[in-house]
């Protein structure tokens, strides 16, 4: 386990071992002191920022790179205007790429202010090449660029970027490695996202996931099993398991399981509250998921379970490789078997060739499942899929007036679902102080809605019976139950 690794033991005179994790424990110790002897240099303690752009497994990244520099010395900071900042990029959707530019922009004036200072840029969009070269021709300034499948190489990067002048690019195209055992820095010390696979075999027509995540790869149980159980007996309470479709967790194991099987063994840990998954593909949903589920009294009652379109055809297109009936079913059977769930889910508007019926359909699903939430996106085009090359692209007026009808809708549903449970009490788990009232604590119900109570951060990780007394959209505003 990483904790046990004392870096000042490590001798940084002789060549880097071959292996990992040991290869990165030798650059963790070189970088550490670089980052010491910059420290002297400058007379101060050394900051670095790491902003995340992306969804959950972008987030769980970024903690793992907020560890590394944590190891090597560095404060971490939210002040993008620090000593090294680091982009974790999402490229799933055009506007998450734009942004980058935007935030690189103001990072250069930063780096101007503080010459020393270190940018640095990793993540989804880091696998596209036309963006590599964008960076190489007008970015000059970044010192460091890595992509998806390398980031625990991040120390031996970090390294080579201390050394070197110019920028340094290292992208992989792919890779079947996993590297266990390296340093996290944990967003909150009560809960944590845990992999348990990376990539995806997909090929949804639209989504640019598959192409810059790789292929599908399910990390062993028993490295799993022993992560969260570090992982409890460091404080943490509430556990979300990450993949971009956690229902084929384990197909391609030398040993294979099912991701029901897994959930049942993540249930025996003691001391462990709570238990989330994300994100769940309706045509690998199992029966065997369902009952367990059912029958669990840790994992959260809460089911994110993405439609993207009610529309047959349109489904087709996107090869979801599902109808809208099989989805209805499903949907439906699941509040029948479990009745205190929330489900949730994304929807595209927008697709190439969707028409105002097709919407019209999807609108129906909404209407009869009744999603808790739902996340609605205007369709991006994602170059090089299957769906950028089709024809029939939708004109943005017709898509914005769609999204608008859905949102609408969508809103209303939300509303009506979430409200049900006005009056009652139930457990929430306190996640942090309200951002706009400091006298407010948020926390989170098992079906994942959100509740502002009156109180103080002491409370911040426990588990507490709230009374839910105003509903207000998707959250609550609530008090504690004595
Ligand atoms: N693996 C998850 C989703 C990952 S991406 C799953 O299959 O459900 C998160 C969401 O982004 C998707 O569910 C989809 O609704 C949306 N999305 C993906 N590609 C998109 C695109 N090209 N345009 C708009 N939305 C997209
Ligand atoms: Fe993208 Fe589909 Fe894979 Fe989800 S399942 S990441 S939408 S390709
Ligand atoms: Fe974005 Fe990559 Fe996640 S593209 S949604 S950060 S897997």
């Amino acid at each position: 386990m990483y904790k046990e690794i004392d870096l000042d033991r490590i001798d940084t005179t002789g060549l880097p071992p071959e292996n990992d994790p040991e290869r990165q424990y030798f650059f963790l110790a070189k970088c550490r002191e670089q980052v010491h002897g910059l420290e002297q240099k400058r007379g101060r303690k050394l900051r670095a920022c790491v902003v995340n752009m992306g969804c959950q497994m972008n987030a769980r990244d970024s903690e793992k790179l907020a560890g590394i520099l944590e190891a090597i010395g560095y404060e971490l900071t939210e002040d993008e205007a620090s000593d090294f900042l680091i982009f974790n990029t999402c490229t799933v959707r055009d506007n998450a790429n734009q942004k980058v530019y935007g935030r690189l922009g103001e990072a250069n004036g930063y780096k101007r202010r503080n010459p020393g200072m270190m940018i640095a840029l990793c993540g989804c969009m880091m696998q596209e090449e036309a963006v590599i070269q964008r960076l190489r021709k007008s970015y000059s300034f970044v010192d460091l660029i890595f992509g998806t499948h390398n980031l625990y190489k991040f120390a031996e990067l970090l390294y080579a970027a201390y050394e070197a002048d110019g920028m340094i690019i290292d992208i992989w195209k792919d890779t079947d490695k996993i590297v266990e055992d390296l340093p996290v820095q944990r967003k909150y010390p009560f809960k944590s996202g845990v992999n348990i696979m990376f990539g995806c075999n997909n090929f949804c027509s639209y989504c640019i996931v598959p192409y810059v995540r790789g292929r599908e790869r399910s990390r062993r149980p028993e490295d799993i099993l022993k992560e969260i159980r570090n992982l409890v007996a460091d404080g943490v309470v509430e556990v979300m398991l990450l993949g971009q479709n956690v229902n084929s967790y384990g197909r391609n194991l030398d040993e294979p399981i099912t991701f029901a099987r897994l959930l049942q063994e993540v249930e025996k840990i003691e001391g462990l509250l709570r238990i989330r998954f994300m994100t769940s593909h309706p045509k690998d949903l199992s029966e065997e998921l369902i009952e367990v589920m059912k029958r669990s009294s840790k994992i959260c009652r809460h089911l994110h379970l993405p439609l993207q379109s009610g529309s047959t055809r349109i489904l087709e297109q996107m090869n979801r490789r599902y109808t809208r009936e099989q989805y209805e079913e499903l949907a439906l059977r699941i509040r029948r078997e479990i009745p205190d769930i929330a489900i949730t889910t994304d929807i595209i508007v927008g697709f190439p060739g969707e028409t105002p019926e097709d919407l019209e359909e999807t609108m129906d699903v909404v209407r009869r499942v009744k999603f808790d939430n739902a996340f609605t996106f205007i369709y991006s085009k994602r170059t090089g899929t299957p769906a950028a090359a089709m024809e029939n692209q939708v004109p943005p007026e017709q898509v914005r007036q769609g999204f608008d009808r859905l949102l609408r809708l969508v809103q209303e549903t939300a509303r009506d679902q979430v409200s049900k449970h006005q009056g009652s009490v139930m457990s929430a788990l306190m996640e942090e102080v309200n951002g706009n009232d400091p006298k407010l604590i948020t926390g989170r119900l098992s079906n994942n809605t959100i509740v502002h109570v009156p109180g103080d951060a002491s409370m911040i990780g426990k588990i507490l019976p709230v009374s839910l007394d105003e509903c207000h959209g998707f959250y609550y505003m609530g008090h504690i139950a004595e």
